[in-house]
């Protein structure tokens, strides 16, 4: 992808779109040389669907419930998505499970954040797990997307403690505030080609990247 060029995103929601804020901010603020083209939701009237329109951003609403099966579903959501020539698809907050096929549809161009320290905690409930757990730590993975539920090679990874008396929102709220950081940077590595997908494995810089992504801190470039 040409590195001045700013590139052209589709962003998939269920619901609050706080990820998608930060999009929307640092796509605005620099931090983020790409353009939202759209934001699809598979559900009416969530949060994340007025972010879009506050701001002007194209907006569709995909019903789920509407489709015989996943696989009519997923067919319909890429073709809608690919009206947009995106460079890259971002999943943020998008409950449904996506089919091989769909998912090969956007091979190396598809990313989802995931509110657990991958590979611990695929599937829901991460905080609630964790703190069951005793963990002493927590966080935030944003990972390539994969036909495997939460299963593609990460990206960038950020920890946060687990407090004594954490419950699941106070703990949500203190992991979101590091994924509205490392969200957006890993699609602008992408977008200034930076990070790639070569054979399954993501690159960084042209180096391998550690099976659970780059480790974030707030130094990180
Ligand atoms: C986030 O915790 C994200 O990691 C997970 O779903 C939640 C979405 O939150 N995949 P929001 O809609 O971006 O506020």
């Amino acid at each position: 992808m040409p590195q001045n060029k700013r590139s052209k995103l589709v962003v998939l929601i269920s619901g609050s779109g706080s990820n998608l804020q930060a999009f929307i901010d640092a796509s605005k603020n620099g931090n983020l040389n790409a353009d939202i083209a759209a934001v699809i939701s598979n559900k009416a009237g969530v949060m994340g669907l007025e972010r879009a329109k506050n701001v002007g951003i194209a907006n569709e609403v995909i019903d789920h419930k509407q489709f015989d099966d996943r696989e009519s579903f997923d067919t319909e959501l890429a073709d809608r998505i690919e009206r947009y020539q995106p460079d890259l698809v971002i999943l943020a907050g998008f409950m449904r499970i996506l089919t091989p096929e769909f998912v090969g549809r956007f091979a190396g161009r598809i990313m989802n954040i995931h509110p657990s320290l991958l590979p611990k905690y695929p599937g829901l409930h991460t905080h609630r797990r964790a703190i069951e757990a005793g963990d002493k730590k927590a966080g935030a993975t944003v990972h390539f997307v994969t036909s495997e539920l939460d299963g593609g090679p990460a990206i960038v990874q950020a920890e946060v403690p687990i407090l004594p008396g954490d419950d699941e929102g106070a703990l949500a709220s203190r992991v979101l505030v590091q994924e509205h950081q490392i969200y957006p940077l890993a699609a602008q590595w992408f977008c200034e080609g930076k990070l790639s997908l070569k054979n399954g494995a993501p690159e960084l810089n042209g180096e391998a990247l550690p099976t659970s992504g780059k480790k974030f801190s707030n130094e990180t470039p």
